[in-house]
């Protein structure tokens, strides 16, 4: 692999586990130094995978004042973060709008999209300071589709999308790009547990005929979380193998 980010540092939300794990493994092979932060950081993900992170952090990064204590601590140890990867999030419940419970509107929110902004919020102060930012926000096709039974999903991805377009705008002169990505269907070991017919009707919905393998996502992000991609804010990169072409 090519030493494309050496000397930068980076933070990965959600890290321990899935797309948030293969997006700071492509980081780090690249030349980076990875902060972890994750609200469950058992071992066993990362042992499997094989990656060791420069830092993990326990910290839920729905709750603000964790997310600041987060950042001081990666500073301390890192000095200057570059990158900084929102990728933290979860399904929710899946039920009808109508029926589904309050608090889990407000979790949904919450881990999905305050945290995308408690995130920048700390984090932006200091890449305006050293005039020198990538933010890179992990979307997803329900944003764009809106996806049934999990409306409050749906609707925290969109707003990631339309927060990455303002705060890009907010940061255009200022030597920091803040960009989305939507996915659609990564492959996991969840699909085991899933009936041949219904991983088959995902995969017709998908133009290439195939789910989106985890290192496509993180291929992808590392090469946006470096200087090359230097003329591209506020955009929604899209991984659905054809199935979103909007
Ligand atoms: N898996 C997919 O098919 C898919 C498709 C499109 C978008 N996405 C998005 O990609 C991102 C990663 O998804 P995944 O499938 O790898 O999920 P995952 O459940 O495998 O991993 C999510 C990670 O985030 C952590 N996390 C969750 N809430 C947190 C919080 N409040 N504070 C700190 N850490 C928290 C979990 O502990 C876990 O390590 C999510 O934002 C998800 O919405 C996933």
């Amino acid at each position: 692999m090519d030493r494309y980010l050496e000397g930068q540092s980076a933070i990965v939300t959600g890290g321990m586990r899935g797309i948030g794990l293969a997006i700071a493994a492509h980081l780090q092979q690249r030349g980076a130094r990875v902060s972890v932060w994750d609200y469950d950081v058992r071992q066993d993900a990362i042992e499997k995978r094989g990656f060791i992170p420069d830092q993990v952090i326990e910290v839920d990064v729905s709750q603000f004042d964790g997310v600041q204590k987060a950042f001081s601590e990666t500073l301390r140890s890192f000095g200057t973060v570059d990158i900084l990867v929102n990728n933290a999030g979860i399904n929710g419940p899946i039920a009808l709008s109508w029926d589904y419970p309050l608090e889990m509107w407000d979790r949904v929110i919450a881990i999905d999209l305050s945290s995308v902004f408690y995130c920048s919020k700390v984090v932006i102060p200091h890449m305006k300071s050293r005039g020198y930012g990538r933010i890179i926000n992990i979307s997803s096709i329900a944003a764009k589709e809106g996806v049934p039974s999990i409306a409050p999903y749906s609707a925290a991805k969109g707003g990631v999308i339309a927060l990455t377009k303002a705060i890009a705008k907010e940061l255009a002169l200022d030597g920091i790009t803040v960009n989305a990505v939507a996915p659609a269907m990564v492959e996991t070991d969840l699909m085991m547990q899933m009936t041949p017919e219904h991983i088959a009707s995902m995969k017709a919905k998908i133009p290439m005929g195939r789910l989106l393998q985890m290192d496509e996502v993180g291929a992808l992000v590392s090469w946006i979380a470096g200087p090359d991609c230097s003329f591209t804010t506020g955009f929604t990169f899209d991984v659905t193998g054809g199935r979103a072409t909007y």
